[in-house]
């Protein structure tokens, strides 16, 4: 099939090459031409475990292409999916701008029937929305229909989860776009994987309610870490124990400096506003924001008291990216820790395995190093943000000798509570009280 996938980011970029690797004529469009012109050069420009492999293996066979041309992409697309991002607005709604936007692009250039699919995470309503606009936008009239097919991966595992997802979910009304939807994702989905069709709007909130529902597991986590913190318990033995609870299950429970990412923080504040916004109580999703914000808040008070304060120290700081196994550094907790521990005068080392170069961006007085050691020389303390499996099995005796004081803040509770207090560090993790 003839697919038009606009937007090459994570998602875009992503579905493009899996459906490309199935056997469609795909063309990617972006509306960044430094974008294009890289993805054009054979160059990936996200790191994404198994994707480089899948794009050059489909982009030299031709079934991969990318365009920074809009109009070539929606002639050439029977179904257009919209993946451009959906950030955060000032007023914490989803800024729908991109996808307004893309909407009306279709409506100028459509030549044909299209199905328009929104991938896009967008509230309730946005199907009519997009519907409306193309409608308004028509030069030659065509039939067209809109469908909400909300994705699910998870950055780290983009590529695994989009060709084995847990199961695929597509909002429709119309039978010609459902065929169409089952021909694209026959062979992505089984009896265990299946493909779910709803109508529009339930699409639309089933992808805010579970990433929502995933963002209250960890703040519910983080609330009670704080109990077992003044009572002397271990949140993850208490996590454990929840999680065998095949009603509960192992998943989110870890508690921590709390979720970050592209996704959660901005849908759980947009579910609020929606919620807001029709009448309805938002109160639990405004607890699971504050939470979490407290989380990530309360590092660097308590390295600093560890410090006595923390002008002219120098703290390393152990991963960047907002969860391992990618660079994605967008809203990550450690970029507010490393400017809240700068803006009280002190410098920090960084060392990230794969967020370096984003992190440079954004972070232009922190100085990055090429190995976690190296980070460590002459640190005051070390604050671990992301649990990058690296991290678990370095020599913690090197560690403490490069150190100028043993501080350590384990905010994924990564390592040994005892271990660490034995070899002598003055060790910080969440909800571990106790010995
Ligand atoms: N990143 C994830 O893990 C993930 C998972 C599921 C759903 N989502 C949702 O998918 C959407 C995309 O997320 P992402 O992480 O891929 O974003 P991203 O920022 O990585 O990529 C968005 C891309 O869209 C492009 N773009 C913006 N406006 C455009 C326009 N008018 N025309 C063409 N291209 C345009 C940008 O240049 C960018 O390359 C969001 O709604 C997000 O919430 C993301």
């Amino acid at each position: 099939m003839k697919i038009c996938v606009v937007g090459s980011g994570y998602v875009g970029l992503v579905s493009g090459t899996c459906f490309a690797d199935l056997g469609n004529d795909v063309i990617c469009v972006d509306i960044d031409q430094n974008r294009v012109d890289m993805l054009n050069s054979g160059k990936v420009p996200i790191f994404e475990p198994g994707l480089d492999h899948l794009f050059l293996k489909n982009k030299d066979e031709g079934r991969l292409r990318f365009s920074s041309d809009i109009a070539e992409g929606i002639r050439h697309g029977e179904a257009i999916f919209i993946g451009v991002g959906t950030p955060e607005g000032e007023d914490h709604r989803a800024d729908l701008s991109a996808v307004r936007a893309v909407a009306k692009s279709i409506g100028e250039h459509i030549n044909g029937y299209k199905v328009v699919v929104n991938k896009s995470t967008v509230p309730v309503g946005t199907g009519d929305m997009v519907r409306q606009i193309v409608q308004e936008n028509m030069k030659e009239q065509h039939e067209f229909d809109v469908v909400s097919n909300p994705e699910f991966l998870r950055e780290g595992s983009a590529v695994y989860d989009f060709k084995n997802p847990d199961r695929v979910i597509v909002g429709t009304d119309s039978e010609r776009a459902k065929e169409v939807m089952e021909r694209l994702y026959k062979s992505v989905t089984r009896t265990t994987q299946p493909l779910m069709f709803t109508d529009i709007k339930s699409a639309e909130i089933i992808k805010y309610a579970s990433n929502s529902m995933l963002a209250t597991r960890i703040s519910f986590m983080n609330m009670l870490a704080c109990l077992c913190e003044k009572e002397g318990a271990d949140i993850t033995q208490v996590s454990k124990g929840m999680g065998l609870d095949r009603r509960i299950g192992p998943k989110f429970l870890h508690a921590g400096i709390g979720y970050g990412g592209s996704c959660f923080p901005k849908d759980v504040q947009a579910l609020t506003m929606t919620l807001e916004d029709k009448g309805c109580d938002a109160a639990l999703m405004r607890a699971v924001t504050g939470v979490n914000k407290a989380q990530r808040d309360r590092v660097t008070p308590t390295v600093r008291e560890a410090l006595g304060g923390l002008q002219d120290k120098k703290v390393a700081v152990w991963g960047i990216a907002f969860k391992p196994k990618t660079d994605d550094i967008r809203e990550a907790p450690a970029i507010d820790i490393i400017r809240a521990i700068e803006a009280d005068g002190g410098k920090v080392n960084a060392y990230d395995p794969e967020a370096q170069t984003n992190a440079k961006r954004h972070l232009p007085n922190v100085d990055f190093f090429e190995t976690p050691y190296d980070a460590l020389a002459g640190v005051d303390a070390l604050i671990i943000c992301t649990e990058w499996d690296d991290f678990r099995n370095l020599d913690i005796h090197r560690m403490k000798s490069l150190m100028n004081q043993p501080v350590l803040y384990d905010g994924r509770n990564i390592y040994s509570k005892k271990e660490m207090k034995e070899a002598g560090f003055t060790y910080f993790s969440i909800g571990r009280g106790g010995q």
